[in-house]
């Protein structure tokens, strides 16, 4: 385990098992009808990695980022395109991908502005579920694991931009965040 790691939420273990889950899930769902999937840079591009790769229906991949939390730890509720599709969407099956729903502030604003573009559907997966948090209500189909509410890294998921590539997810010890 990292040093900086007061202790591990979610093994890569029960991680890979719980995409694989999701990925025969999506496949069942859209039964051969192509999607694509919308990652939300950064956190969510770990994760969709290995959830197209879970996923047995025609898959396409785009992303977009989305300004939220800065460096900080607390979301700001301030939202804005920092970076737009490439593909346009109307008509398509779109499932939007994130790492993690906390307040729900980030995936009101995107679901609002991907809607007004008219896809055929429109759902969302995100990996972790902070239960509880929401302040807005956010229709996610599907979820990987709800967690505690703490402020958890790895597979994706940073703090200053560091612990993205561990292959696990954990709460880091406090003298990080002091230090
Ligand atoms: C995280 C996450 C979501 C958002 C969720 O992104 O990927 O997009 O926060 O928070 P919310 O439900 O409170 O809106 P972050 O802004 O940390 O960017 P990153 O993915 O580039 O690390």
């Amino acid at each position: 385990m990292h040093a900086d790691i007061d202790h591990i939420v979610l093994t890569e273990e029960q991680i890979t098992a719980r995409v694989a889950e999701l990925g025969a899930e999506i496949s069942r769902d859209y039964n051969q009808e192509p999607v694509l999937l919308i990652a939300v840079l950064r956190g969510a591009a770990l994760f969709v990695a290995d959830l197209a790769r879970a996923i047995e229906s025609p898959v396409e991949i785009d992303f977009m980022a989305v300004s939220s939390y800065g460096s900080s730890t607390q979301s700001s509720g301030v939202v804005r395109i920092i970076k737009d599709l490439e593909e346009l969407i109307e008509g398509r099956h779109v499932l939007v991908v994130e790492d993690i729903l906390d307040t729900g502030l980030t995936l009101k604003y995107l679901l609002k502005n991907l809607a007004s573009r008219k896809p055929a559907s429109l759902e969302v997966v995100s990996l972790l579920n902070k239960k509880g948090k929401q302040r807005v209500p956010i229709s996610c189909k599907y979820v990987g694991f709800d967690i505690p509410d703490e402020f958890v890294v790895g597979y994706g998921l940073d703090y200053a931009e560091r612990y993205r590539n561990l292959p696990y997810i954990g709460v880091l010890r406090p003298e990080v965040y002091s230090g």
